[in-house]
């Protein structure tokens, strides 16, 4: 339990308070959504450490109590209109049940820790440090006394209506979304996960192959999914990966860990590639470097798999006890061809927190 969780203010009148929460990467992976944000399949992440947003909400009065008036900062710049509107829908939906939030001026100052583009989800922890922030504020104004689970809870569903991935990043070291995965997981929000302790800890190396904004954005991706000739396939087998992923995350067996893993990351590219319009995202050399990666890695038996998610940057996610040799390998690889590729190292994280 978080100790600033039952901080209150005396003056609900202004303050500020803060969250952080991390991004994740998606080892079994949501595609296709229905209805209000509801995934067609079950997914399974893991969440990151290094990579996470931290948004502040400053409060203070407003002179008419109707909808809520807020400014959004994202590294003390205004965000576009696009991204403006997604916070604006999130407010509003809280205030639904918090209205105290709309008599509220909101100043909402956000920061990440990854450049943009990166292969890493901002809109993951981007929202869910926005849902957090949001329902902090509203339960300190309506003086609601919940538990710190329950609290989670109501996050991860507010956050899955900001952005599904977004709705796993409430939970560490990883988390389950999407009805039939477990008895208990559901399409409304993430539930936490346990593994095997050989998998508390797993570096996640992220080859940034490029930096350019994505041509085809998350929620156009998963529009691919309504008509797609593969659909009831698709969400069989990742019904089926979810099932082995647990299985594998729990006994700890790398081996099938490695298997599933890679066998969704190629199914999403896969997907994306047989849509009525297809996406194209790998570079050549994404390519290049995971046929250069599975070669290195012949053989050996090492704990180390890679996954991509919609876009042509790569995760290597590997065990502590490979760490000098993926790493070496990796930076090899760039040096031998010379290219400008970036690197971002992180690791399994301990999920969001409260700052003040
Ligand atoms: C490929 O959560 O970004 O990263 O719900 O439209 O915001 P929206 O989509 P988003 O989709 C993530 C897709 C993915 C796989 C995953 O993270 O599970």
């Amino acid at each position: 339990m978080n100790p600033l969780f039952n901080f209150t203010h005396t003056d609900t009148d202004k303050g500020t308070l803060e969250w952080r929460s991390p991004s994740n990467i998606a080892l079994i992976k949501y595609w296709g959504k229905h209805g209000e944000q509801k995934p067609i399949n079950p997914s399974v992440s893991m969440t990151l450490k290094y990579a996470f947003t931290q948004t502040e909400i400053h409060w203070s009065p407003k002179s008419s109590p109707s909808a809520a008036d807020f400014e959004f900062f994202l590294s003390q710049q205004k965000v576009g209109e696009k991204f403006e509107k997604r916070v604006g829908q999130l407010i509003k939906i809280i205030a639904a049940e918090y209205p105290k939030i709309n008599e509220k001026l909101l100043t909402i100052n956000s920061i990440n820790t990854f450049p943009h583009s990166t292969g890493i989800a901002s809109s993951a922890s981007g929202l869910s440090a926005l849902a957090l922030a949001l329902m902090s504020l509203g339960k300190r104004l309506h003086g609601q006394d919940l538990s710190y689970d329950a609290f989670l809870q109501k996050a991860s569903y507010y956050a899955r209506l900001g952005s599904g991935s977004a709705c796993r990043s409430v939970y560490a070291p990883y988390a389950i979304w999407g009805a039939g995965a477990t008895a208990n997981s559901t399409n409304e929000f993430a539930i936490p996960f346990t593994p095997h302790n050989d998998f508390l800890k797993i570096h996640d190396s992220i080859l940034i192959f490029s930096k350019t904004p994505k041509t085809v954005s998350s929620s156009a991706g998963h529009e691919l999914m309504n008509n797609h000739a593969y659909k009831q396939g698709r969400i069989a087998q990742a019904n089926e990966n979810t099932q082995n992923m647990l299985e594998a995350l729990k006994s700890g067996d790398f081996e099938k860990w490695q298997h599933i893993t890679e066998n969704e990351a190629l199914a999403l590219h896969g997907l994306m590639l047989s849509s009525v319009s297809p996406v194209l995202q790998l570079l050549p050399d994404s390519i290049q470097f995971l046929t250069d990666f599975m070669a290195f890695r012949k053989g050996k038996g090492l704990k180390a798999a890679f996954t991509i998610d919609a876009g042509p940057n790569i995760h290597i996610l590997y065990a502590p006890e490979h760490y000098e040799e993926v790493r070496a390998f990796i930076s090899n690889w760039i040096t031998e061809r010379r290219r400008p590729i970036d690197v971002i190292d992180d690791e399994t994280g301990k999920g969001a927190k409260e700052l003040f």
